[in-house]
């Protein structure tokens, strides 16, 4: 919630409590006004993406692992997130061909719930492969994606060639690159600098940062995008902080841990967008959190390392 300060609340009130006449009447409808303002939600995180200026909310929805299987259970809970996601503002939803049957699950509930427009979806392919493309559209029951990645790139020589053509063609607005392993970073450079991608997807997370060294520098030259994979290590920063309260230094911008862990990568204005995984519409909500409220300053990103990072 927006904050309205007590003294400008009095100097309002008693404007507003004038005798009658213009003063009076001005100190009302601007107290109400300012009331209005105090009671809007603040605002979202939103980050342009640099190849087109649209801009997306910067907290969206992974899905390595939660929606793998087609069945009535996972469907309830996929839409329960989806929910969640696009009740508090989200938009970006990280899928892949290869996790599962999740672009199934995916394709069902959004169509369900007409909800087509009101989401960005980014989904991978392992190849450059026409019929791989088909199965993707097909299950996430969508002509176009918004974003087409090619998954875990490992090879210096890949090309993007097909993808461009496949955007051109209207079956995608933007095309990607993604890699989570260090021994692939070299190729991720590589094919990042030569084929300049839309968008990159990277490991990035508070006890994971090679990512801020190696990959983010080229991002920001080639003006791509960055989407931060496995923002919580796959949930290794939860089991590192289990029974710890948050630190009183953290809670002017942090409400919770999850919160604490998101905006410490949205602290670097490089990043676009953080893509945490849960089938929790709890943790969906909390993680929406880490896009309202100001994020940390450069100390108070420094004093984020000291007391969790590593690489
Ligand atoms: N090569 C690639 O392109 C690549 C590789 C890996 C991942 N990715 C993408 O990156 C996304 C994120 O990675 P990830 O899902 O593997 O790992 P992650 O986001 O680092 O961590 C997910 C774990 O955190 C837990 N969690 C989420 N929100 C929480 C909260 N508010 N409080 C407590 N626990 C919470 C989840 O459990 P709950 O389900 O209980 O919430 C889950 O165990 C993937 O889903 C995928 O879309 C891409």
């Amino acid at each position: 919630m927006a904050r309205l300060s007590r003294r400008r609340f009095n100097a309002l009130a008693a404007s507003a409590l004038a005798a009658p006449g213009t003063i009076g009447t001005i100190g009302a409808s601007a107290l109400v006004a300012d009331v209005a303002l105090a009671q809007a939600p603040a605002p979202l995180l939103m980050r342009a993406i640099p190849s087109s200026g649209e801009r997306i909310p910067a907290v969206g929805l992974g899905t390595a692992a939660v929606f793998s299987n087609d069945d009535d259970a996972t469907r309830r809970a996929a839409a329960e997130v989806v929910r969640a996601l696009v009740d508090a503002g989200g938009r970006l939803i990280d899928t892949a061909s290869t996790y599962g049957d999740a672009e199934a699950v995916l394709g069902k509930v959004i169509g369900a719930a007409h909800l087509r427009e009101a989401v960005f979806i980014a989904t991978k392919l392992e190849s450059p492969d026409e019929a791989e493309l088909a199965r993707s559209l097909a299950r996430l029951a969508t002509p176009k994606v918004d974003l087409l990645q090619l998954h875990n790139v490992r090879d210096t020589g890949q090309s993007l060639a097909h993808f461009k053509a496949w955007k051109a063609a209207g079956k995608c607005r933007y095309i990607g690159i993604t890699s989570t392993y260090r021994s692939d970073y070299d190729a991720l450079e590589a094919v990042l600098r030569r084929e300049n991608p839309d968008f990159v997807q990277v490991d990035y997370s508070l006890d994971n940062r090679l990512a801020e060294e190696r990959i983010l520098p080229i991002a920001a030259e080639v003006k791509a995008g960055v989407l931060t994979a496995l923002p919580f290590g796959r949930g290794r920063l939860f089991r590192a902080v289990r029974g710890q309260a948050l630190p009183d230094w953290a809670k002017p911008f942090a409400e919770t841990w999850a919160q604490f862990f998101l905006k410490f990568l949205l602290g670097d204005a490089r990043i676009t967008a953080v893509i945490p995984g849960t089938s929790n519409g709890a943790h969906m909500t909390d993680n929406l959190g880490a896009m309202r409220g100001r994020l940390p300053n450069a100390e108070e990103r420094k004093r984020m390392v000291a007391l969790l990072g590593n690489r």
